[in-house]
């Protein structure tokens, strides 16, 4: 089941020869900063969004019981709000370990907004990069009933810690980012109500 995609993702240096990425988070990477950065930007990706589809068999579950984390899926029309970090090129290679279970580094537009959430006048969009988990890597777990993703949830544990965090540590950095995300908090909601 496990795919290791760290030697994968070292060879797709899109921003070879840049002294700095912008690297857009919308999962853990929002709540859990724990790599060096410039600046940081509240900002959004068109065209995706982010749904607990993709499987954790190594920080929030195990390879018996992988938990869900959260990763992106095409959607027309549809915003993904999350928060975008300007780092420099050698913060890729320890990122590219945590998210070593199926994500591959994509270069996506983003687009900045302000301090109280408007889209930014001057500068206001460049190319960023992404960690994506798609349909064909091995970890991918798809769409179930909202009540099902809930309770795997509500009972996965891994390294990192419970996959309940996750989701709720995730959803608390959304509302204090004022973001609006159905899918997460109706999570969020099934799992406090248990
Ligand atoms: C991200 O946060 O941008 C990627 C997915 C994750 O690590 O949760």
């Amino acid at each position: 089941m496990l795919l290791d995609t760290t030697v994968l993702n070292q060879q797709r240096n899109f921003f070879d020869g840049h002294e700095d990425i912008w690297l857009f988070g919308y999962g853990s990477l929002i709540w859990k900063a724990d790599f060096e950065y410039l600046e940081r930007r509240p900002a959004y990706i068109a065209g995706w969004a982010r749904r607990f589809w993709q499987g954790s068999h190594d920080h929030r579950g195990t390879p018996e019981a992988p938990g869900r984390v959260a990763t992106l899926i095409r959607a027309q029309g549809a915003l993904c709000h999350g928060m975008a970090y300007r780092i420099t090129p050698d913060v890729l290679a320890p990122l590219d370990v945590r998210e070593k279970n199926g994500y591959l580094r994509e270069k996506v537009p983003l687009t900045f907004l302000g301090e109280r959430g408007e889209a930014q006048k001057s500068k206001t969009q460049t190319e960023g990069l992404i960690y994506l988990a798609t349909e064909d890597n091995p970890a991918f777990l798809g769409d179930a009933p909202l009540e099902d993703i809930a309770h795997q949830i509500a009972h996965a544990h891994g390294p990192s810690g419970s996959n309940k965090a996750y989701l709720l540590n995730l959803a608390q950095a959304l509302r204090d980012l004022c973001i609006d995300d159905e899918h997460v908090f109706s999570l969020a909601d099934r799992i406090h109500k248990r």
